[in-house]
């Protein structure tokens, strides 16, 4: 009797649309399916069917491959925004409901940052590293009608997702700024890799950053308390100067919400983008 890991690999070898590039989010439930069998249930399978899951596990990720790589030559060419956009849009990379999904898997295989160094403990009032889910990223980029004109500065930048992507897709300037230095140099070396020249990392705490030429400001809730606090002072004096759009994501848009000097384009949600504009 064939056993359900035989029937599986026979359903996928013959499933020919498997092999199309544009497939990703079959390939990734497939491999996750593959990678289920061959590493919990690994024991229970004879070598050759093992052998059959693993040669179709790498056929699978090889052509995975070659589409970030695809994507990422044409980024250096300086064409990566339809393709990064077209993606963003399409159901084959869209996730149900959880907040991360297929188009995350692409980005991290198109992006792909350099394993970053020790990280400590993040201090008081700041928050751990998290990425903002993909999608959340372009949400943000149409949201804030991004130009080349802007000055793009993420507050708390991390491996610099937000800031790579909004570069890419917009041609704006684009600043992270980032205490951690493990993050920066693995954001830096992507950004050299993928030859992004207007997208910059800034090492340093915010609260000492020179903020005075962005134009739009995003915070992935980087900080809480005292320190949210001071930065959203320094964001009013620089809304004296000139009109500038906040995006917040998360718990953070509560508090930005509070701001007399904003005001929220459209309802405050904080399980999606909010932008703010200064009055
Ligand atoms: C939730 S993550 C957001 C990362 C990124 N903005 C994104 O959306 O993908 C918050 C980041 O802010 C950084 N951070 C926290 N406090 C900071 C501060 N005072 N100055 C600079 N970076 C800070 C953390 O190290 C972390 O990488």
């Amino acid at each position: 009797m064939d056993s359900p890991l035989q029937t599986l690999l026979d359903d996928l070898l013959q499933d020919r649309s498997l092999r199309d590039p544009d497939q990703l989010r079959r390939r990734i439930d497939a491999l996750e399916q593959l990678e289920s069998w061959l590493f919990n249930r690994g024991d229970t399978l004879t070598p050759s069917l093992r052998e059959r899951g693993e040669a179709l596990t790498a056929e699978l990720e090889a052509i995975n491959d070659r589409l970030y790589q695809t994507i990422r030559d044409a980024i250096r060419h300086g064409n990566g925004a339809d393709i990064l956009r077209t993606w963003a849009a399409s159901p084959h990379s869209v996730a149900d409901q959880e907040s991360y999904g297929p188009l995350d898997t692409l980005i991290a295989g198109v992006l792909d940052f350099k394993e970053p160094g020790d990280v400590p403990e993040p201090g008081a009032d700041m928050v751990f590293y998290q990425p903002t889910p993909a999608r959340d990223i372009f949400d943000f980029i149409e949201r804030a009608s991004i130009t080349s004109r802007d000055v793009m500065m993420d507050l708390g930048a991390g491996l610099g997702h937000v800031t790579l992507l909004t570069a890419i897709c917009t041609g704006a300037r684009c600043i992270g700024i980032e205490l951690q230095p493990a993050y920066v140099a693995s954001a830096r070396q992507c950004a050299g890799e993928l030859q992004i020249r207007h997208a910059q990392f800034i090492e340093q705490d915010v609260r000492q950053a020179d903020l005075s030429e962005g134009t739009v400001f995003y915070l992935y809730t980087p900080f809480t308390g005292g320190i949210l606090r001071e930065v959203l002072d320094v964001l009013k004096r620089e809304s004296k100067d000139r009109a500038i759009r906040v995006c917040t994501l998360g718990p953070c848009t509560a508090i930005v919400a509070n701001e007399p000097w904003l005001k929220a384009d459209g309802a405050c949600d904080a399980r999606r983008t909010t932008l703010f504009r200064s009055l």
